[in-house]
């Protein structure tokens, strides 16, 4: 569907297991559309924002705060811990950027409390025993979301403005889930007097923002305005389609809009898939391409590899197309961002997985449904030659060397999906973009074709 301005309605999504660089794009793309909708995860999702030289890592708020013209909406899929989110407003006010009237939370998003935090840190010490920890961020997502699933625990955004119902809610829960933690080897005390006030000083705070944003949503899209989704955490880490059980707990695929935001699946024009040029994990769960050495270890340095949320040192390895493929295919990317691309300066050889190998020695070309079959699978690869000059001040494709142009080719014509972005830097200038965008199906004019300064 197309707003009025005929700019389709858009998803930015990761298709690798998140910090593909998706901030970027939604910067990029924001200035086309106008309201940009977050629908899944919390504050285990992580960017940083430049607002006059300045880093603010943020990581509920949307990335287009710094698109004073872009109105913003955190929608009902997403599980919000209120201190951090006032905590941003708090920053990103304090740097003159106005949200007034401009920004929206969903009275029906769910709320993380306290002992959400403490239980995945106590589930996650009772995993790490027998090492089989997921490696959470430990911001209490996967428990908000299980309270979310059993109904009678939670408490969403909009029952932060009821005082009276809170206290009774509070009241009930509170007892049951410090048993809960007690079990589980924690011994912390939550003072429900102090809970209460607390949240009730912050749905005062956040009460201006909180409102029913399906209505909102369906208004703006009545309106003929265009919305840009942008997709918290990534594909591989939907807890549907991604590598069950190392995923998240929210649908982080495209297929978590509906749901998500209220908007029929019809609302969706197209969707712009964003890929790393090598692959990265943070957290356990199978990798079949990671580099557990020197390679590795040189991708991290360059790509400066290290987690936005917890500042753990990421996994790294070779680009995974078999992970890829299944991505793109689940999430219906119409084109890529391939990001991160200067990186791979400096490499003799740079290699693509296309297939697994199985235990049994049987040739894989689809992404199994499983982590443990994942677990065996060992990849297959095609070498490819690497190029030796630094590309972070290439304007253009045609200026980018032979080996890359040729290397961005392979992507495409493995992947049977058009590359629209080509990042080669932080800088929103350094982006490469097709002039034909999305509806360009043409391999020969995308890479290695007439791609465009943005
Ligand atoms: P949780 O979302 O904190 O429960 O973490 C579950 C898994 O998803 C862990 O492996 C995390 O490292 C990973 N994860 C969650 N959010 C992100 C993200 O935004 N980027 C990368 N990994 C993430």
């Amino acid at each position: 569907m197309a707003s009025q301005s005929g700019t389709p309605n858009t998803a930015i999504v990761g298709l690798q297991w998140g910090d593909e660089g998706k901030g970027k794009f939604v910067d990029v793309l924001a200035a086309e559309h106008d309201v940009v909708v977050r629908f899944n995860g919390g504050a285990n999702a992580g960017h940083t924002i430049v607002v006059e030289g300045e880093k603010l890592a943020l990581h509920l708020m949307p990335s287009a705060v710094l698109n004073p013209n872009c109105e913003l909406v955190i929608a009902n899929g997403t599980v919000i811990d209120p201190g951090i989110l006032v905590k941003e407003i708090e920053l990103v006010e304090s740097r003159g950027l106005s949200l007034e009237g401009r920004f929206h939370v969903s009275s029906r998003a769910h709320v993380v409390l306290p002992w959400h935090s403490l239980l995945d840190g106590a589930a996650e010490a009772r995993l790490s025993d027998r090492g089989e920890a997921i490696g959470t961020t430990k911001r209490g997502i996967g428990p908000a979301y299980a309270d979310k699933i059993g109904r009678s625990m939670a408490i969403r955004m909009g029952d932060l403005l009821d005082e009276a119902y809170l206290r009774t809610h509070l009241e009930k829960i509170a007892p049951l889930r410090l048993e809960e933690l007690k079990v589980a080897g924690n011994d912390s005390t939550i003072d429900t007097e102090a809970l209460l006030a607390d949240l009730t000083t912050l749905g005062e705070r956040l009460r201006p923002y909180i409102t029913d944003t399906t209505w909102l949503l369906h208004d703006r899209v009545n309106e003929k305005r265009s919305l840009l989704f942008e997709g918290a955490n990534a594909c591989l880490l939907d807890v549907d389609h991604g590598t069950y059980p190392f995923v998240t707990s929210s649908n982080a695929s495209a297929l978590g809009i509906s749901p998500g935001t209220g908007l029929p699946a019809k609302t969706l024009g197209r969707v712009v898939g964003v890929v790393k040029a090598y692959s990265t994990r943070v957290g356990g769960g199978p990798f079949p391409t990671e580099l557990d050495d020197a390679t590795g270890d040189r991708i991290r340095d360059r790509g400066r590899e290290y987690g936005t949320t917890t500042g753990r040192p990421r996994r790294c390895g070779w680009i995974d197309l078999v992970a890829l493929r299944y991505a793109a295919m689940v999430c219906g990317a119409d084109s890529l961002a391939i990001t991160l691309l200067d990186v791979l300066s400096g490499f003799d050889e740079i290699r693509l997985c296309t297939n697994y190998k199985t235990a049994s020695g049987e040739i894989l070309d689809r992404f199994p449904p499983d982590a443990r079959l994942l677990e065996e699978c060992t990849p297959v690869y095609e070498s490819h030659p690497g190029w030796a000059e630094e590309i972070d001040q290439c304007k253009s494709i045609s200026e980018l060397p032979p080996a890359c142009q040729s290397y961005l080719k392979s992507l495409q014509s493995h992947l049977g999906v058009p590359i629209e972005f080509i990042s080669v830097g932080p800088d929103r200038r350094q982006t490469m973009r097709c002039p034909q965008k999305q509806s360009c199906r043409d391999d020969s004019c995308c890479v290695p074709g007439p791609l465009e300064n943005a």
